[in-house]
């Protein structure tokens, strides 16, 4: 039977979908949804939910004790835009959170983390193409700063302590049911907003940056196989490389533009573009999938019908 689990951070992105999906495989019960703020009907209506400060140590203990959680999923985070905009604010959510769960997992009150990276501890002086798991990183901003220390944080107390914590480095990540807030990649959500809405999109990238991005289904069943495999096989304790497509804003709006002919975009770049410039373009993730046996399903069309189909129906 799964002993309980602990989302920290359950009401955004990935974290509404995560959260869903995991009720639905272990049962209402053994899933423990809380945030800083409640989130939408569905997700408050499916399950156990609690207010909580990622950043307070002893309420998460509390929860923890109360519900006698063994694993943590750490989805609380500040994304990349916003992050550039309060650096120390996000500096201290990203790192004291991740400190939090794993101590207590050094304290042996919790057995097992997962905790989100991203394609944003790569840099400017990556190699942008097919970027390798093991690499130049020299991340150049906060947002990837902060993931670039976790990720050498969660390895050391893997080394250390033996604490069981697993991690991808999301690239940007494209779904329906919750908006995405303060990323970069953001904009390859609103697009398909905006087409259904307005039929226009102001984008605020060039039309030919490309960056690598992911169906939320396909990131929701990364992380629940790579929870799921033999610890023996986990090879990679910082952050595995997990890849799926690549797109830039032009190919985005002519998949659209298959359902929309009248669809137009124009692009209006803004600081957001100089961090776009210093990410990969994609991702070699061949270690995700020989070590857990990671494969991804969803294409840029296959995205665009799903993505259209379901906000239309909203
Ligand atoms: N989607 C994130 C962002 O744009 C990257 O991890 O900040």
């Amino acid at each position: 039977m799964q002993k309980p689990i602990l989302i920290l951070g359950a009401c955004g992105q990935i974290g509404t979908e995560l959260t869903m999906e995991l009720r639905t495989k272990f049962g209402p019960d053994a899933v423990v949804a809380s945030d800083i703020r409640e989130g939408g009907e569905s997700l408050m209506a499916s399950g156990p939910f609690e207010l909580l400060d990622a950043t307070n140590y002893e309420a998460i203990e509390d929860v923890v004790m109360h519900y006698e959680i063994d694993e943590v999923y750490l989805m609380a985070a500040m994304l990349s835009a916003t992050a550039e905009k309060f650096p120390m604010r996000a500096w201290n959510l990203n790192m004291s959170s991740l400190f939090n769960v794993l101590n207590l997992a050094k304290e042996r009150k919790i057995d097992k983390i997962f905790w989100p990276s991203s394609i944003a501890v790569f840099g400017p002086n990556t190699p942008r193409e097919n970027t390798p798991q093991s690499t130049v990183m020299e991340p150049s901003t906060v947002y990837g700063i902060s993931k670039q220390s976790g990720e050498r944080w969660c390895e050391y107390y893997h080394h250390k302590f033996g604490i069981d914590v697993r991690s991808v480095r999301y690239p940007g990540l494209i779904s329906w049911k919750t908006m995405p807030g303060g990323g970069t990649t953001d904009y390859a959500v609103e697009i398909y907003h905006k087409a259904l809405e307005n039929g226009t999109y102001e984008c605020f990238l060039e039309e030919d940056t490309q960056l690598p991005m992911m169906y939320m289904d396909d990131a929701i069943r990364a992380t629940l196989e790579l929870m799921q495999a033999d610890p023996g096989n986990i090879n990679v304790r910082s952050s595995y490389n997990l890849g799926s497509m690549s797109f830039t804003p032009k190919e985005i709006a002519q998949s659209i533009q298959t359902h929309i002919p009248d669809f137009e975009v124009h692009y209006k770049p803004d600081f957001r573009q100089q961090i776009a410039d210093s990410w990969p373009s994609s991702i070699d993730d061949s270690l995700a999938r020989k070590d857990w046996g990671w494969e991804p399903t969803y294409g840029l069309d296959q995205t665009t019908a799903e993505m259209l189909e379901n906000l239309g129906k909203k």
